[in-house]
């Protein structure tokens, strides 16, 4: 039988992780001057923090949770999202009593059971930033400008559409008179959306059946049911997007896939991908804290698809920062080939990259296999260097070769690596 990784999940082999690893140094050099903090949470939580957080008519939800029983009885789910994970840790921690605003990161796998296809995963991973305790713009706009910084640091050109989906003090107007024009053009909607007429009206406008779309082209639009309190921290989240250079474009229809959000919704979405277009998204969710038995607290956040952010920057040719050994050693005999090895293990000490042949290859073979890697230096040994203690070192970049005595090899490799090996 040959096993392969399940269905909608990827093994990443060195090749990938060193594009990972380079990105997410990224995302934590922003996160760093931004003044974010990391936080890990568990894989997998109560499943009631994400039905009441997220929203049972929500598809993640209602279809999309890997939900499984524990030996206790206890319901328990693969987090699909990290918001609602953070709230929970953020209440069990009282980090609200330690700071007005909490500042938290994270860079993780989630999971969700979607069919599978180019830029979805059953395991997927995101990284993502929740701003805590206040609802002044500035922090909608700090949340975004962090999203755009990291895009730009990595030269990924997307396009930010940005709506309010008002707040709690509003939205049941517009709900209602959304409703009242789905039931207008109810029996041509898709089952789906004929059921969300009734559950979760404002869904369906995120429906993704074209007739459903033609049919909902003129219904009315939340922009226009804002509470003055709504619109005016729209738009002073615009004004400050404006003034930090941030272009954006104003999209009455979007609607986030999770429930919680209040006023700000946003997305990040680019023309590189296919269909699967949101590269991230994000908003304010003013009501979650107390959602989940916490104090009201206002909060606002964002979160991005990893693998997606790969896909375009594999697309536009990003040349990743390449790893390579400093040095690579051949050894001509067994006795050379055994010091080499002893050799490599005192650079590895020091800090130094060293590669060699574990596989007893001819001179030839190896110095093929050092060019490959891109090391910088080749150290030869042979019998007559033995003799002498003196190695030959060839600079690999510039074709020249010197005599090194064994003993100072160290110091002769610290003093490069500061200046030009990589
Ligand atoms: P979301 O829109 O559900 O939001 O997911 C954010 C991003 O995760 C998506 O834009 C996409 O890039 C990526 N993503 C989602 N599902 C998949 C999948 N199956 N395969 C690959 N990538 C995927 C949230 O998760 C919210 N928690 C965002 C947030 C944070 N809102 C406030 N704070």
């Amino acid at each position: 039988m040959a096993y392969k990784s399940v269905k909608g999940t990827k093994d990443l082999l060195p090749a990938d992780t060193a594009s990972w690893l380079h990105v997410e140094g990224i995302i934590r050099e922003v996160m760093d001057v931004y003044r974010y903090g990391e936080i890990r949470t568990p894989i997998f939580e109560e499943t009631t923090i994400f039905a009441r957080g997220i929203g049972e008519e929500t598809d993640i939800v209602g279809k999309e949770m890997y939900t499984f029983t524990d030996k206790g009885g206890s319901s328990l789910t693969l987090r699909p999202e990290m918001t609602a994970p953070v709230i929970r840790s953020f209440i069990q921690h009282s980090l609200g009593e330690q700071t007005a605003l909490n500042k938290l990161y994270y860079i993780g796998p989630m999971f969700r059971q979607e069919r599978p296809q180019a830029g979805r995963y059953r395991q997927f991973h995101q990284f993502g930033f929740e701003s805590i305790g206040q609802d002044n713009p500035t922090c909608d706009a700090e949340i975004i400008m962090m999203a755009h910084d990291i895009y730009r640091r990595l030269g990924i050109s997307s396009t930010l559409k940005i709506n309010s989906v008002g707040d709690p003090s509003c939205r049941p107007q517009y709900r209602e008179a959304l409703q009242d024009f789905l039931k207008g053009v109810y029996d041509d909607l898709s089952p789906e959306s004929q059921r969300r007429t009734e559950t979760n009206p404002m869904r369906v406008l995120d429906s993704k059946n074209p007739q459903d779309q033609e049919l909902t082209r003129n219904a009315p639009v939340i922009l226009d049911y804002l509470s003055s309190e709504c619109n005016e921290h729209f738009k002073e989240t615009l004004a400050l997007l404006d003034s930090l250079g941030v272009p954006y474009e104003i999209d009455p229809r979007l609607v986030r896939g999770l429930d919680y959000y209040t006023k700000t919704a946003f997305e990040f979405v680019s023309a590189d991908l296919g269909s699967q277009d949101a590269l991230g998204g994000g908003g304010r969710y003013d009501g979650l804290v107390q959602q989940l038995d916490g104090k009201p607290t206002p909060a606002v956040g964002f979160a991005a698809g990893i693998e997606r952010l790969l896909i375009v920057l594999e697309k536009k040719a990003y040349e990743f920062p390449v790893s390579a050994p400093s040095v690579y050693l051949v050894g001509m005999d067994d006795g050379s080939r055994r010091w080499a090895f002893e050799q490599a293990i005192s650079f590895r000490s020091s800090g130094i990259a060293a590669e060699l042949d574990y596989a007893g290859r001819s001179v030839k073979a190896q110095m093929r296999e050092a060019n490959k890697l891109g090391a910088r230096y080749v150290i030869l040994v042979g019998e007559s260097e033995m003799a002498s203690s003196t190695a030959q070192v060839k600079d690999m970049k510039e074709g020249e070769q010197e005599e090194v005595a064994f003993d100072e090899l160290i110091a002769y490799f610290t003093s490069r690596n500061n200046e030009d090996v990589s």
